[in-house]
């Protein structure tokens, strides 16, 4: 008799849109892993409950996206120190003893793809953040991990930024502004951490944040050029980069928690860029 394959899957509401489950499936094929993923629509009167469900069922691990990562972090029984400073979740997995670990995945994509695929670097480097929201935050203990000489946060409503800002200091050198208190000169890596791009929007930023010189990356992504990208070019930027390749990354940082195997994910990246259509998403989203 052949064993069951492990269950995986991604939990969202909405989740029909979700690349998890393709990104999953190549990961598991390149690694020779045995295992199921799929989507798992729950509502957040339900999520608790049909969570455990999945788990008490046999379920190995979720992924959780919007709107439920801060209620997987609340539903885990332990959390890594990176899901701790995030206060979000976005990987569940069971452990041996049963208790379920909450983990935090998003951060390290966006490293993993900035500076391992992209070759882009962070140390000494004066970095601007754009947007104060749970995806800022999910990646703010990961970049300053990596010393950078300034972490600007900008936020259109400045109070967030600052609170934001404050609740990292003790990690490096972090501050919290408006768009109109941004400091003078251009930055050398601006991430675009708001939800703007979504609805087709750029936020106020000052041009004068981008030269020639700033690598410009967007953490949505879509098929055709986000209004971010498309703003950043006409600023005449090194690099404009969509969020596929942190989308791609923070799933292998999943896999491997969940597996203790990073599948390569240069093939898996290609893959989706080539099958991706559709209105932008965004890369934490999973
Ligand atoms: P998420 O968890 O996806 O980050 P969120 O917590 O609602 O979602 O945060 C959305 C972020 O995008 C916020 O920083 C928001 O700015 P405000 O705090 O001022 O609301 C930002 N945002 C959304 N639309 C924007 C726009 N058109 N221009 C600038 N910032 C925008």
């Amino acid at each position: 008799m052949t064993a069951e394959p492990d269950q995986y899957g991604v939990v969202g509401h909405p989740v029909s849109h979700s690349w998890s489950p393709f990104i999953h499936g190549l990961f598991a094929r390149d690694t020779h892993q045995s295992l199921t993923y799929r989507l798992f629509d729950f509502t957040p009167e339900a999520f608790r409950e049909r969570v455990r469900e999945f788990f008490a069922g046999g379920g190995k691990g979720l992924n959780v996206t919007l709107p439920h990562k801060m209620a997987a972090a609340q539903l885990a029984d332990e959390l890594t120190p990176r899901a701790a400073r995030a206060g979000a979740v976005n990987t569940l997995a069971v452990r041996g003893d049963g208790r379920l670990l909450g983990d935090n995945t998003d951060g390290p994509g966006l490293v993993h793809d900035l500076c391992d695929n992209l070759g882009v670097v962070i140390t000494h480097r004066r970095i601007l953040m754009i947007g104060a929201g749970g995806a800022a935050r999910g990646v703010i203990a990961p970049l300053l991990t990596l010393e950078p000489a300034e972490l600007l946060i900008a936020n259109r409503t400045e109070d967030r930024a600052q609170a934001l800002a404050a609740d990292f200091k003790d990690l490096g050198a972090v501050s919290g502004v408006g768009f109109r208190n941004i400091s003078p000169g251009a930055f050398d890596v601006v991430v675009n951490a708001t939800s703007a791009s979504l609805s087709g929007d750029v936020p106020d930023v000052p041009p004068a944040a981008v030269s020639a010189e700033t690598v410009c990356y967007d953490m949505a992504y879509g098929k055709s050029d986000t209004a971010f990208i498309r703003w950043a070019q006409s600023l005449g930027c090194a690099r404009a980069i969509q969020g596929w390749g942190m989308l791609v990354e923070q799933a292998a940082e999943s896999f491997r928690v969940w597996r203790g195997i990073r599948p390569p994910t240069a093939p898996v990246l290609a893959a989706l860029k080539e099958r991706a259509t559709g209105l932008p998403s965004r890369a934490p989203a999973t």
